[in-house]
Order: structure tokens, then sequence, then C-alpha cells
């Protein structure tokens, strides 16, 4: 298999499902060497990555728990030769107006998207370091750049993502590049009843163009901007996004 990311290996977190198994599948679609991180079962993401003829190999992890994350760090510096991208998928949302949100779920929201980033990105980063090269990009949100009533958790933890982003990208250039990528609405679970009310659903809908995006697309990017194509672009927050905000 030749592509741009021959002889690469990618660790992609929220892999199980959505945006991170199609960023997976595509990574090995690109020829990476691919490893699955999710805290609910792989074997359907780990099938469509040999499906496209390239290894995988899953662990299981919480990205919000330091010590499932130095488990998953200390398993894949065990098994694999060296770690060359990190695509940091893993995340959660919760809708809830703030005067009754229980802190509890706040704490999660945060836990996960912002803490989550910080544990696996540091550790990725700490692996990239000694051969002076990697990339690493966080899957931040088109929420990173406006608020939106009832998704203040999420919000706030989104902004935050971007900051983390922009901070690494100064303290580890040259030789790390760490981006951002910002979806608007993509057709995965995040997007399902359970996780948004009916307004919200359609309000999503309410874009340039018209439509929810699909994993697919936001892959492609994760893709680009892991390969040789992306070598001098650092710091940025990519969206992707049918045009619903124009940062
Ligand atoms: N779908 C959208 O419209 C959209 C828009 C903007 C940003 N995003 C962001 O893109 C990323 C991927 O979202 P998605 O749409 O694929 O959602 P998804 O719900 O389909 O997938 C998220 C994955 O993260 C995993 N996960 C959750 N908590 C975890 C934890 N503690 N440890 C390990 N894994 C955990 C879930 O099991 C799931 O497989 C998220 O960061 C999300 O915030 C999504």
């Amino acid at each position: 298999m030749t592509g741009t990311l021959q002889g690469k290996t990618a660790l992609i977190t929220g892999a199980g499902g959505g945006i991170g198994r199609a960023t997976a599948i595509a990574m090995a679609r690109a020829g990476a060497n691919v490893v699955v991180t999710d805290m609910r079962d792989l074997a359907d993401t780990v099938s469509g990555i040999e499906a496209e003829g390239s290894g995988a190999f899953a662990i299981p992890a919480d990205v919000s728990d330091a010590a499932s994350v130095d488990a998953l760090f200390a398993d894949l510096k065990r098994r694999s030769r060296k770690l060359d991208v990190l695509v940091h998928c893993a995340g959660v949302i919760h809708e809830v107006p703030s005067l009754d949100a229980h802190i509890q779920d706040f704490d999660r929201v945060i836990a996960v998207n912002l803490r989550g980033a910080f544990l696996v990105g540091r550790e990725a980063i700490r692996q990239m370091l000694p051969h002076s090269s990697g990339r690493v990009v966080l899957l931040a949100s088109d929420l990173s750049y406006e608020g939106r009533a009832t998704f203040a958790a999420y919000v706030a933890s989104k902004h935050a993502v971007l900051g983390l982003m922009r901070s690494w990208a100064l303290e580890f250039a040259p030789s790390i590049l760490v981006n951002a990528i910002c979806p608007g609405p993509i057709d995965t679970e995040m997007l399902d009843a359970e996780n948004m009310s009916e307004e919200w659903r359609q309000r999503e809908l309410d874009i340039p163009l018209r439509r929810y995006g699909q994993p697919e697309e936001v892959a492609e990017t994760a893709v680009f901007l892991a390969g040789p194509s992306a070598g001098f672009i650092t710091g940025q927050g990519i969206g992707v996004n049918g045009g619903s905000v124009m940062a």
C-alpha cells in the first residue's frame, strides 16, 4: 500500500464511532499504521481498518483518567515503533439550561473534552519530541468561536481546546505541529436525540450548506493535517463546518 502516511503510526482517540472511526479508517487508507482507543467497543473500527489492508490494534482507555491515559501510552510504547500522529476525537456533549445543570455533568464535559485533550496530547507530544517531529490534531468545534445557550459546558470546553492547541503550537514548535479541526454539525451519535433536543437538531441545519457534514469529510482534513502537504501549518483551527462559522 502507498499513501501520504505510509510508514507513519497514528493514534486516534474516540475511534469507536463517528469522526474518530472515520478518521482511523481514512488514516489506514493513507497508509498509516493505526492505533485506536475508546471507552467503547472497537471491533467494528478495527475491521474497517483491516479492510483497508492496514494493521491496527486497539487499546481501551478513558481519556479523562490520568492513570488510564498513562497505561495507554505505556502499552503504545511497548508495541509501536514511534508515534507520528495523534488525532484526539474523544468527546461528549451535554445540553442543559445552566441554572438546572448538575455540577457533576459540567465536570464530566470538561474532564473528557479539555482534561482529556491535555492528558492525551501531552503524552503524545512526550513520545514525539525525542524524534523532533509529530502532528497533533485536536477536535474542537464551530462552538469554539461562538456561544450557544444551554450548551455552556461544551462551548467552554471547546473554546479552551483552541487555547490549548495554540499554546502547544508555540511551546513545541518547530518540532511538533499542533492544529485543531473545528467541525460544524456532523452526522454522528453526538447529534442523536439522546444528546440533543429536536429544536437544536433542526437549528443545526440552518447553515449555508443546509446539511449535516459526514464524518468522512472531517477525516480527510485530519489526514491532510497529518501529511506532508501541511508542513507549514501550525496553531490553526480549521473549519469543516458547512459555513456555520466564518472565523
Ligand atoms: N458531531 C458533531 O456535530 C461535532 C461538531 C463539532 C465538534 N465535534 C467534536 O468531534 C469529536 C468527535 O465527535 P463525534 O461527533 O464523532 O461524536 P461521537 O459521540 O460519535 O464519538 C465520540 C467518541 O468519544 C468516545 N468517548 C467519550 N468519552 C470518552 C472517554 N472519557 N474516553 C475515551 N473515549 C471517550 C465515545 O465513546 C465515542 O466513541 C468530539 O470531540 C466532538 O466534540 C463533533
